[in-house]
């Protein structure tokens, strides 16, 4: 296994591989957003120092393997399920809460692999996602103005100036507690939790409950037959470990670079630059800017390394970031997360599709259904449709088929508690129970049984696909 070591203690003696004119400070001279000022630099400079002696989250070697998953997913091997909160937050820090959204994203996946027929590549949101990017600096009610909460790593969610005040000691508080996250990620990944046949009972209650049973049975009585069919075949845990057993991967926003900096480590296998906060990074659609401090920071680390694509992005800056962030072109290094919004997705992918293709570039495409979709009710309150995140899903499968371009996989806002944050599904959410149990601390995220029944629908689409692929063969 590969050991990561703190630049100092590494024994290499060529000294580690690093791009021209990049350090892990280097991000600092370039233009940046969305980064809080802190009030409190020696606290700061103090906390810094602390996380950069701290041991890594995740091996390089993990990050290594999954851009090899992604590589996969590019060349239609693989597909991938990213998905978890839009924001994490200390407070909602319970092993429930992991376990269950944990759960979820197992079952989808479940249900995907069966669609997709490849393997499905999970990796959470979960274990990191404290820092969000804010479309404006100040949050206004009454006529009280107050700064943005920008999550849980950087400020507090409490209307109040104090809480609003960016403390860098919550980012202390965001490493152990990513620790403890990913501790329980790992064992349930590995001890048995995520066994298939219990994965696949869970299913078969999810269906039997929802509205729509009649639709999804067949699908899930299929997953079933197959199990079975396996388990007599003598394919058990015993004689194949990947019954009981799975990999997960974590992943967050890279937002917060004093923080991301303090884990970036070189890999003493390879000689290389990992951020070792997580094993999937992203840029946002805020700070995807080529000539940014954030495209700067991840230039130099060897992580696969997402970037959002919103309507606003135009075709020669996403040529130059390709180019910044994978001059040679290696596949799984680069996931291009499309999240443009159900009515925009036709005006804008197509033209960003071809251009990535006609320049020859391997780079995995995702779909974000989420974030273009985000709405405000007469009563100010954000919300998603459901229909508005299936139409853009599928807009996003046609789109890339039609390229003759892979869908690589879909990343999504979800939990497994029971929330009414999203409208529709089969239990037709409206405005009106939104109310009822509204508990995130950013975005509208999908509920379980509506993730459940978002899976379905599209290992229906996916299965369909192949389908029509097989016969045209
Ligand atoms: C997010 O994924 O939480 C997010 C803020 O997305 P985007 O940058 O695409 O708006
Ligand atoms: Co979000």
């Amino acid at each position: 296994m590969s050991v990561t070591l703190s630049p100092s203690a590494s024994s290499l003696t060529a000294g580690p591989t690093t791009a021209a004119n990049w350090s892990p400070e280097s991000w600092r001279s370039f233009p940046i957003k969305q980064v809080p000022t802190y009030p409190d630099e020696a606290t700061l400079k103090a906390v810094e120092g602390r996380l950069k002696s701290y041991p890594p989250l995740v091996f390089a070697g993990e990050a290594r393997r999954l851009r090899g998953h992604l590589a996969d997913a590019a060349a239609g091997r693989a597909f991938v399920l990213q998905g978890g909160n839009c924001a994490e937050s200390f407070s909602e820090f319970s092993a429930d809460f992991i376990r269950d959204t944990f759960r979820v994203l197992l079952q989808m996946a479940v249900v995907l692999t069966f669609g997709a027929k490849v393997p499905v590549v999970k990796i959470g949101r979960m274990a990191g996602q404290y820092a969000k990017p804010r479309s404006s600096d100040t949050e206004t009610v009454g006529d009280v103005s107050l700064p943005s909460y920008r999550g849980d790593i950087i400020n507090g969610p409490a209307f109040t100036s104090e809480d609003r005040i960016p403390d860098p000691k919550r980012m202390e508080t965001a490493y152990f507690q990513s620790a403890s996250v990913l501790n329980l990620l790992r064992a349930f990944s590995r001890g048995g939790y995520a066994n298939l046949h219990r994965v696949n009972r869970w299913n078969l209650g999810f269906v039997e409950r929802s509205p729509l049973a009649e639709r999804y049975r067949a699908l899930a009585e299929r997953i079933d037959e197959t199990l079975e069919f396996m388990a007599a075949c003598g394919i058990n845990s015993t004689t194949a470990p990947q019954i009981d057993e799975t990999e997960f991967y974590t992943s967050h926003e890279a937002l917060l670079l004093q923080y991301e900096q303090a884990f970036t480590r070189v890999d003493s296998t390879s000689g290389e630059w990992y951020d070792c906060s997580a094993h999937f990074l992203w840029i946002g659609d805020r700070t995807r800017q080529p000539e940014g401090a954030h495209v700067e920071f991840l230039r130099g680390v060897r992580n696969p390394i997402g970037i959002k694509v919103g309507p606003t992005t135009q075709i020669d800056a996403l040529e130059q970031l390709l180019e910044i962030l994978n001059p040679a072109d290696e596949a799984g290094r680069i996931t291009l997360i499309s999240r443009m919004g159900a009515t925009k997705i036709q005006d804008h992918l197509p033209g960003l599709v071809q251009a990535v293709k006609g320049l020859g570039r391997t780079v995995t495409w995702m779909s974000d259904p989420m974030h273009g979709n985000t709405i405000s009710t007469a009563s100010k309150v954000k919300t998603r449709s459901f229909e508005a995140i299936l139409t853009e899903v599928q807009g996003f499968f046609d789109i890339l088929t039609a390229a003759g371009v892979v869908p690589g996989g879909v990343h999504m806002e979800m939990t497994g508690q029971d929330v009414t944050e999203c409208v529709g599904g089969a239990h037709q959410l409206t405005e009106n129970d939104l109310g009822a149990r509204y508990e995130t601390f950013c975005d509208p995220r999908l509920n379980a049984e509506q993730s459940l029944e978002l899976a379905f629908l599209i290992a229906e689409e996916l299965n369909s696909r192949a389908r029509t692929l097989r016969k045209g063969a």
